[in-house]
């Protein structure tokens, strides 16, 4: 179901609703308002507070006994931790916890206010955050496990004396579009991989396209090999699931500049010979969470529509053992020429990234982008909450780190080290696709830089946050879609230059 935002200029202990969450930044609590106002409604609630140590600190709640006084059941007071003025990513942020404290009391309706007024160009980051807040995949749940209530209206009480207008509904709207993308994203990670296999993946995305009016290209296996991308064919050729190749496009009549995102789409990475140890393998259904991204990207894109030209590209696999699979000591040609010498066939996302940059740099991006759960070394370098991320310029660098920042993500540059290329020396073929242990991440990423050719490149390393093992910020537990709201922003700078 999908969640309805209502706008009110009213103060909010006018309104009503089973829930009221109010927003609260540090400081003297019971002076902001509207929390002042709600002291004289139920008096001794400043001393309350204060008794009750609520500060207003990040993640702090405080549930306020209203003794059937108000028109809400219930009412939270939620810790912002922010001094200074919101930033849209903190609206964003509170939006969704707002929602998910609606949720968890099994409210249908919620009423949000924040000590700050709510302006049409916060509001999309508002709208955002409380459809994002409410994600749950219950698809697979039946009988009694159905969720019985869902949270169907929220009532944003704007604040100040704000006249609802256009820019108001433009920005609601806007924010239900990249919700909707975002959460594509997070079902295609959720999604078993006995259901979501690359076909599957490729049709979803071709419904997607077509829901958003973006061109779509689905290659097949056979015209994968056809094309020459051998790489992309060696790892799926161990599974009955075959390989497919994904090319969208958004094409603005007068764009100047041209973006190309490419996602790693392993919809279930066993490791295929080198087959990885049981506890944990049912995660790597998330290994398609880089293409969940793109897929994701591409109809967010479809709802801003930047003037830039973007493409969204997939490779998607499976990667699993048997008489048939790739092995280690097998070599393979690549589209792009280079011969490839097979270590360790659980290494398969950067062969399948291998054939798709050589094919994104044909479409001569000023920026390529791929984005990939690849390695676990970047797990252990930045821990599960953030993603590790190259680039080939300190520009593009600080241009990427920026789109993050303002994104409300985590991402944190990793360096392009040429010393450790020659781990990559093979005996005899171009390349080996693995180095040793340490530095891994590093060592995956001078691997896909080989196949770019001269495009400004970043490579996004996502293994840790595609899947969080609990809910946090606006992400949920489960498939995050982590990244897309990066790439968005990193697209909505770019058109603005
Ligand atoms: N999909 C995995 C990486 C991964 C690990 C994603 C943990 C999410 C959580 C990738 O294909 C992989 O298996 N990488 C290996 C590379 C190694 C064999 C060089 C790894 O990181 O162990
Ligand atoms: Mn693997
Ligand atoms: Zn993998």
């Amino acid at each position: 179901m999908s969640v309805s935002i209502q706008l009110s200029t009213q103060g909010p202990l006018a309104l009503s609703a089973d829930v009221l969450v109010i927003a609260v930044s540090p400081g003297p609590v019971a002076k902001q308002e509207p929390v002042k106002s709600l002291d004289k409604t139920l008096p001794g609630l400043t001393k309350l507070i204060s008794r009750e140590e609520f500060k207003g600190e990040r993640d702090q709640q405080f549930e306020i006994p209203t003794g059937g006084t108000l028109s809400f059941s219930r009412v939270v007071l939620l810790g912002t931790g922010q001094r200074g003025q919101l930033s849209n990513a903190d609206f964003r942020t509170l939006s969704a916890k707002a929602a998910r404290i609606a949720n968890g009391c099994k409210a249908k309706s919620l009423a949000l206010a924040f000590s700050e007024n709510v302006t049409a160009e916060k509001l999309r980051y508002v709208t955002e955050g409380l459809v994002l807040g409410a994600y749950r995949f219950s698809k697979y749940y039946t009988g009694d496990r159905r969720p019985k209530t869902e949270l169907g209206t929220v009532t944003v009480a704007l604040g100040g004396r704000a006249r609802i207008g256009k820019p108001h509904k433009v920005a609601v709207e806007l924010g239900q579009k990249i919700a909707a993308a975002v959460s594509l994203a997070r079902d295609l990670v959720n999604e078993p991989p006995n259901e979501l296999y690359p076909a599957k993946l490729a049709s979803e995305a071709q419904k997607m396209a077509k829901d958003a009016n973006l061109k779509i290209q689905v290659f097949d296996n056979k015209e994968i090999e056809k094309r020459g991308m051998k790489l992309i064919v060696a790892v799926g050729q161990g599974s009955v699931h075959e390989p497919r190749f994904i090319h969208i496009s958004y094409t603005p009549k007068r764009a100047k500049k041209k973006l190309v995102f490419v996602g790693k789409g392993l919809t279930f990475d066993s490791g295929g010979l080198c087959i990885k140890p049981a506890p944990g393998m049912g995660e790597m259904k998330s290994d398609m969470a880089g293409a969940a991204n793109v897929i994701g990207l591409m109809a967010a894109v479809a709802a801003v529509k930047p003037n830039v030209e973007v493409h969204g590209i997939v490779a998607s696999a499976e990667n699993m053992p048997d008489g048939n699979a790739y092995r280690p000591g097998d070599v393979f040609g690549s589209l792009d020429g280079k011969t490839v010498e097979i270590i360790n066939t659980d290494a398969e996302g950067r062969l399948v990234l291998a054939d798709a940059l050589a094919y994104a740099r044909t479409i001569e991006p000023d920026v390529l982008i791929d984005n990939a759960t690849l390695t676990g070394a970047c797990v252990v370098a930045l821990g599960k909450n953030c993603s590790g991320f190259f680039a080939t310029t300190d520009r593009l660098g600080n241009q990427f780190a920026n789109a993050a920042k303002d994104a409300g993500e985590q991402f944190w540059r990793l360096p392009l080290l040429d010393d450790q290329k020659d781990q990559l020396r093979s005996d005899i073929a171009d390349l080996k696709h693995t180095g040793d242990r340490w530095g891994g991440a590093i060592t995956a990423a001078l691997f896909l830089r080989e196949f770019v050719g001269n495009s400004p490149y970043i490579h996004a390393d996502i293994a840790g946050p595609a899947l969080a093992d609990r809910a946090h910020g606006f992400y949920p537990k489960g498939g995050t879609g982590q990244g897309v709201l990066t790439f968005l922003r990193f697209v909505e700078l770019f058109g603005a230059k």
